[in-house]
């Protein structure tokens, strides 16, 4: 048992570089820093959510700048982290949330963001565990 314990940090490390972008040479992205498209659209989605958040906080209408709509379609440095059911299942329920969001009269904003922030939580947790403790700021 206590050998399982200590082999956590081990695994979750691992995870963790699995999903963050140091790609050394086997890269066939044409991007320059060799990071691909949905892990630039996910910085995008980040970004964006601090944005919204700040806004929300201020009681300002909220505004959406992301193309939250391409995670349907961007690449990702490892195409085996799409596959299977699940991927498009979380991506629309991110898309929904999304479009809720956009769409939700002021009083009920915080609620539809912080439903908005799950589905990245839920993807992720299956998917790509590293970038969990970064999503969790935009709570
Ligand atoms: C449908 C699944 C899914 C959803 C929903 C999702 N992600 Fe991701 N995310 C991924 C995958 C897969 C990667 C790895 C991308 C790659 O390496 O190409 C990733 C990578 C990231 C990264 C690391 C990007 C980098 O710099 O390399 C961040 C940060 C991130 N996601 C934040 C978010 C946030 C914030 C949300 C919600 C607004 C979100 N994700 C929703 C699947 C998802």
């Amino acid at each position: 048992m206590k050998k399982l314990i200590a082999l956590i940090p081990l695994v979750c490390l691992l995870l963790w570089q699995a999903c963050s972008n140091d790609n050394t040479g086997t890269s066939k992205s044409l991007n320059p820093n060799g990071d691909s498209e949905l892990a630039l659209l996910m910085r995008q989605m980040f970004e964006d959510g601090e944005r919204v958040h700040a806004q929300i906080q201020k009681g300002e209408p909220v505004s959406i700048q992301v193309d939250f709509e391409k995670i349907m379609t961007a690449k990702a440095t490892d195409p085996a982290k799409m596959q299977g059911p699940e991927f498009p299942h979380f991506a629309a329920s991110y898309v929904e949330a999304m479009k809720a969001l956009r769409d939700a009269p002021p009083a009920e904003a915080q609620d539809k963001y912080s439903a908005m922030v799950a589905t990245c939580m839920n993807c992720h947790e299956q998917s790509c565990p590293g970038p969990m403790v970064r999503i969790k700021k935009l709570l």
